[in-house]
Order: C-alpha cells, then structure tokens, then sequence
C-alpha cells in the first residue's frame, strides 16, 4: 500500500500564523504538525509517501524531511497549485499509487491510542473497497457522518447533518483500492469548487464495498486547524509525554521500532537535534537499543 499525506491547503484559520509558514510545518508542542500523520502511515507499515504541498512550501517540507531515506522510507513530493478538494490527491498522486491500493491522510489530523498498529494492518490487509476510521463525537452536525450496520459495513454518510443518523465521525484517514484513482477522476466539482472526498466514500458506499472502523473510545483524533484546537493537541501531547516519559509520534522510534534504521542510525538522527529534548530522547532510545536489542520492541 502507498501513503499520502495532504500538505496543501491555505490554512487561512490560522492566520496570520500561516501566512509565511506552511500549517503542516507548524509545531504541535515538541515537533512540526506533519510528524503526526507521517508517524500513521508508518505504523500502518507504508513506506512509500508522496506528500502533496503547494507549490510555494514545497522546498520548506523537503528541508525537513528529504528523501526519506534517514527513516528507511521513500519521500517524494508532488504539488498542488490550488486547494482543489482532497479527493484531487488521488489525481496528483495517480502516478505514485501506481497500481496499488492507497492511504490517504490529511497533514492536520493527529491519531494516537493503543493498539493503533495493528488496528491499521488488520483494516489494509488485502484492501477490496475502501475503509474509513470513524471516531464518536459529542457534535456531529459539524461533521461527515457515516453509520454502520451490525458487520461495520457503511450503509449511509451525509455531511454536517441536521439530524445525525449516528454520532460517527469519518476522519481524515482514509484506506483504498485501487479504483479510487478512476473514481476521483470521475468526480465534478462541489458548489464549493472542490473534489469532495464524500463522494468518493459515496461511490464506494454506492458499490456496497465501504467500511467503517470504529477508533473506540480510548483514542485521541484531534485536527489542528484552529487556534483552539491547535493549542489543545499541543495539550495533550505535553500532558501524555511529561507523564509517560515516551513520545507521540517520533518517527525516528517509530523506524527503530520497525527494523527500518538501527540503533547506530537512530544515535546519529538524535544527535542531529541532539540539543533538544526530542534529540536526548532519540539518543536514549537507540543506547538501550543497542544495549538490549529486545527493549526497543518491548516499548
Ligand atoms: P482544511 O483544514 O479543510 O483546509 P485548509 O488547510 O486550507 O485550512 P483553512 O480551512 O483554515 O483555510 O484541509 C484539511 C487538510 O487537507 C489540511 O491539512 C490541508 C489539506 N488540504 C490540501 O492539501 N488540499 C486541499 O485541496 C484541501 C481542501 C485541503
């Protein structure tokens, strides 16, 4: 399965932060917001990601991550002048998903609870239609809605509705097959001039072929795309690491953790921004790694 992460978009809510800086660049507490969904699609065992920028940020997400081969993973970018809709990163990316299945993961959504890999393996494995990750919200107007019937097969999804037919939000993780590229290409423009992602899902929930996972209600899905919610994630993340000791979404643990880099590679990415806390962390990581090869599985 191939990744991308959607790293366009204006992010004119948070302006005027945004206006010099990419969103997906902006911290959430300790490391850039991007961190977050890269880190998803790593524990979905992907690594092959394209990441889609705007044409002005591209060079900034390059600087940060390059290659991917510090990782063990591929990174290569493609642009998107305009914010034309999610289901555009099906069309930008034809050529990356190739003819493979596909995850698609927005560069603002922030996932974290236990048993989350596996959870992502388990919902890839032999992909046939597509699956999407719902998550129980106490305000479903202000979202896409799916509800399931007793197998977690979707059988309806309306957006922002008036009277929510369940309190299921679809977030912005998403799992295809291949025909999602041919489906996207299909696709006219909303009123609102973009390529909706709802009617994608729709054109699956249409073939019968939709799932919905539900992320259960020991899981964090939080985006950060306004002021408040960008502080709070930045909360959550400080309150979890100080209290555990561990950190969200450290790529560099996440590929030690995978047998993608080694402990003598995992000592070298820490001392990069080993004046950090984040780069102390890493370090330790790959001491105890290379003391007890056994410790970093055990994590
Ligand atoms: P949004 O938060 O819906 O849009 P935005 O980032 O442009 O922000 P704002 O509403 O404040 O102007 O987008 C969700 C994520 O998807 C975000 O990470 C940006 C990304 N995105 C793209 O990369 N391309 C697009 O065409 C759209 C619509 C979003």
């Amino acid at each position: 399965m191939k990744g991308i992460v959607l790293a366009g978009g204006s992010g004119t809510r948070l302006y005027p932060m945004t206006l010099a800086v990419s969103k997906q660049l902006v911290p959430v507490y300790d490391k850039p917001m991007i961190y977050y969904p890269i880190s998803v699609l790593m524990l979905a065992g992907i690594t092959d990601i394209l990441i889609i920028t705007t044409p002005q940020d591209r060079d900034a997400y390059e600087r940060l991550l390059g290659d991917g081969s510090w990782l063990g993973l591929t990174f290569s970018y493609a642009e998107q002048p305009h914010p034309r809709g999610l289901a555009d990163a099906f069309i930008v990316g034809a050529d990356h998903v190739g003819d493979d299945s596909v995850a698609l993961i927005l560069g603002d959504n922030i996932f974290h609870g236990p048993g989350f890999s596996q959870l992502l393996t388990r919902s890839s494995d032999g992909i046939k239609g597509c699956v999407l990750f719902g998550y129980a919200v106490s305000d479903p107007h202000r979202y896409g809605i799916g509800e399931v019937d007793e197998y977690g097969h979707l059988i309806s999804l309306e957006e922002k509705p008036a009277a929510p037919r369940s309190n299921r939000a679809v977030t912005g993780l998403y799992f295809y097959d291949n025909d999602v590229v041919e489906i996207a290409r299909s696709l006219t423009p909303s009123a609102r001039g973009e390529l909706e992602i709802t009617d994608v899902n729709k054109t699956y929930l249409e073939r019968g072929r939709a799932r919905l996972v539900d992320l259960g209600r020991g899981f964090a899905w939080l985006d950060a795309g306004t002021y408040e919610s960008l502080l709070e994630a930045g909360q959550y993340v400080r309150a979890l690491e100080l209290r555990q000791g561990v950190r969200i979404a450290c790529l560099e643990e996440i590929a030690l953790h995978a047998g993608l880099i080694d402990a003598e590679q995992c000592y070298d990415l820490g001392r990069r921004v080993g004046n950090s806390g984040y780069g102390h962390y890493v370090m330790e990581l790959a001491e105890q790694a290379r003391r007890s090869p056994m410790s970093v599985a055990l994590r």
